[in-house]
């Protein structure tokens, strides 16, 4: 029982040192003690990275929302399971409980079924952040299909890439979405990334906006109804260990996005015994994570986790600063949120709008802050402990990927001292370690290199759907019998760790995963455009922004350059979506190359971030009198 709820930092380290000597064991009870099993496994763990080929908890039945919400009833029921806090605060919040979200969840598992919808099938969730979201993930877990979310701000092409890759037969949205001021037609774009889509067979829209929409007969219908005449009582789908769950595209160095395929009872026992160590949940608190579901964070520690672990979990449809830069923290103060869980980037915004906006509400409640998505700057950092925590709250910064599926690096609050910048300690069960690139493991502390797992963990990504030697090839081969994260960090003298940032060509702005390739796709389709690179530079808010390096194909002619680059974010939007815009364009005779052809980022990166000094060697280049003249007109 004790290794469930770590409580003190000696305790954190004996439960370390004995799940890492024994992971079968400390994985079996942890999954025996805290779960609902339809029946137990037959093998705790079975793994061969080279493959790779991962199996956690073999031969177990269950099913994730008979844990999130069935089990919860007896004693729970009553309890609210979610609050949800509209864009516009006077709404008014609406406070889900457990048994409402079971009725929810039965009835719209029920529609789903009605159309067909069954065990193993895909379904496309492009939905904002209202309780249908949460409800529709559920839904499908209950009835065994596969969920497939996308974030609600990409662009239809983007959405009808990701459809097609895992043939969704459902697509599941709404009229629109409200963010602040503003509303967008989520229907319309589904419309449109439909018409290449032949997959899809229904749309069941949630009502929302209110804004005209059409619905193209046959395939389109009002969910409402539906849901009305549905019963409340569903069977849940009985599954196995390793049947997928959900499918999480992720940005790749290279190409179309990747479909991260997570099962069931590895994730589910990883995220919801995170969940209640990382935010040392206790009964009666209520807990709010900012993330959109959207994203993996989402996932794991708005939906899974929480409702796991019986939590009252905070969904907030709207944005930071509507009406105003005190939203959070009217937020705060409205719910008493006991654990706050954010964004860098969030954090640096609403700092620089200065602290009039905290200081106006009673942040008492908060015991625990978090942090994601990014490293976090020093001052950010410290903003966030004194005006947010009042030195009093511990934050947690939580190293995790999508592909990992829970946090994997971080403090325990109350029992691992905090360092800022740092995510401090490997969470129990986790084996990093730092590789050179001659693929030698570097031992010892005060040294850094790529940072790799030498060891499988319950939710970590079964493979990419559709595509398993890109997953080997991603995450497995760069070093032997690791699986390698894509991230640089560098270790302290006490053993904390340091993420420093990706060391692919995958760029986080605001948080979020960008691929390079993707973005220089969409602009050199742009008919005028020759060629592209991409590369990041620090932001004050963003952590990173975008910086384009383009040709175009008729140079000499005076063209208008700034059209020109309106044209081209354009472009960006409409593929990607407005996440993914540049926010300096530089344009350029030519790209500084290798000899064999590669556009040499690493200059292109320094000289974005105007750091001239240590330019290296260009004289090796093909080009090398182009580096100059960019470095002369550079923005
Ligand atoms: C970065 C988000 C520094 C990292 C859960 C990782 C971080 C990528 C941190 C995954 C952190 C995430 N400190 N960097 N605390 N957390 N990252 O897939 O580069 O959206 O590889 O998952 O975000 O982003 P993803």
């Amino acid at each position: 029982m004790s290794n469930y709820h770590i409580k003190n930092f000696p305790e954190y380290f004996h439960i370390y040192r004995n799940s890492v000597r024994n992971p079968e064991l400390f994985w079996e009870e942890i999954a025996e003690e805290h779960f609902l099993w339809r029946e137990k496994w037959n093998k705790v763990v079975s793994w061969d990275f080279s493959k790779p080929e991962i199996k956690w908890y073999e031969g177990a039945k269950l099913n994730i929302t008979e844990n999130c919400i069935d089990r919860h009833l007896y004693t729970n029921g009553d309890k609210t399971a979610i609050i949800f806090e509209p864009n516009n605060p006077d709404e008014g919040a609406l406070h889900i409980s457990y048994k409402e979200l079971h009725e929810r969840v039965n009835k719209m598992a029920n529609v789903l079924k009605s159309y067909g919808i069954k065990k193993g099938d895909r379904v496309c969730i492009y939905l904002p952040m209202i309780p249908e979201l949460a409800v529709s993930l559920l839904a499908c877990a209950r009835i065994g299909a596969i969920h497939s979310v996308v974030f609600a701000g990409f662009s239809s092409t983007a959405l009808s890439t990701r459809i097609n890759d895992s043939d969704c037969k459902m697509v599941l949205t709404s009229d629109g979405s409200y963010r602040g001021t503003k509303s967008i037609e989520l229907k319309s774009i589904v419309d449109e990334a439909l018409e290449n889509c032949p997959c899809v067979e229904t749309v069941l829209v949630v009502e929302r906006t209110n804004t005209p929409i059409t619905l193209k007969s046959g395939r389109d219908f009002l969910i409402a109804p539906l849901l009305d005449a549905a019963s409340n009582d569903c069977e849940p789908e009985i599954m196995d260990a390793e049947d997928p769950l959900f499918i999480l595209y992720t940005s790749g160095s290279t190409g179309k996005p990747k479909g991260m395929v997570h099962t069931t009872a590895g994730y589910m026992v990883y995220t919801a015994y995170t969940f209640k160590n990382v935010f040392q949940y206790i009964k009666g608190d209520v807990y709010w994570c900012t993330a959109d579901i959207g994203w993996i964070t989402g996932h794991s520690y708005i939906v899974y986790g929480p409702l796991a672990n019986g939590a009252t979990t905070v969904l907030f449809e709207g944005v930071p600063n509507y009406p105003n830069y005190g939203r959070f923290w009217e937020i705060v103060e409205k719910h008493k949120v006991n654990q706050f869980y954010t964004a860098p980037t969030a954090i640096r915004a609403l700092a620089k709008e200065g602290v009039e906006f905290v200081d106006h509400y009673d942040l008492s409640s908060i015991k625990i802050l978090g942090t994601v998505g990014e490293p976090i700057n020093e001052e950010a950092w410290h903003w966030y402990d004194d005006n947010i925590g009042k030195k009093k709250a511990p934050i947690v910064d939580t190293w995790w990927q999508t592909e990992t599926g829970g946090v994997m690096i971080t403090p325990i609050p109350f029992s691992t001292p905090t360092k800022p910048t740092y995510a401090t300690l490997p969470f129990l069960g986790i084996q990093p370690v730092l590789m050179d690139d001659a693929g030698n493991e570097i031992t010892g502390n005060q040294v850094d290199g790529k940072l790799c797992i030498k060891y499988p963990w319950p939710s970590i990504a079964r493979t990419i759907w559709g595509d398993h030697q890109r997953f080997k090839e991603t995450y497995f081969s760069t070093f032997k019998n690791m699986y390698f994260t894509g991230d640089g960090a560098l270790r302290d003298e006490v053993g904390y760790y340091r993420i420093t940032g990706r060391v692919d060509d995958v760029i986080i702005v605001s948080g979020h995963n960008l691929g390079t390739a993707p973005i220089e796709d969409a602009i050199n389709e742009h008919p005028a455009v020759s060629e592209s690179a991409i590369v990041g530079f620090p932001h004050d808010i963003k952590g990173n922004a975008l910086y384009g390096y383009v040709t175009l194909k008729e140079t000499g002619e005076s063209r208008d350059h700034d059209n020109l680059r309106k044209e081209i974010n354009q472009i960006i939007t409409e593929q990607i979506g407005p996440i993914a815009k540049l926010d300096k364009i530089q344009f350029t005779d030519a790209l500084p190359k290798t000899r064999s052809g590669k556009i040499m980022r690493r200059i292109l990166r320094k000289i974005a971030s105007n750091d001239m000094s240590n330019l290296g060697d260009t004289s090796t280049l093909l080009n090398p009198e182009v580096v100059q003249d960019i470095i002369d007109n550079v923005l």
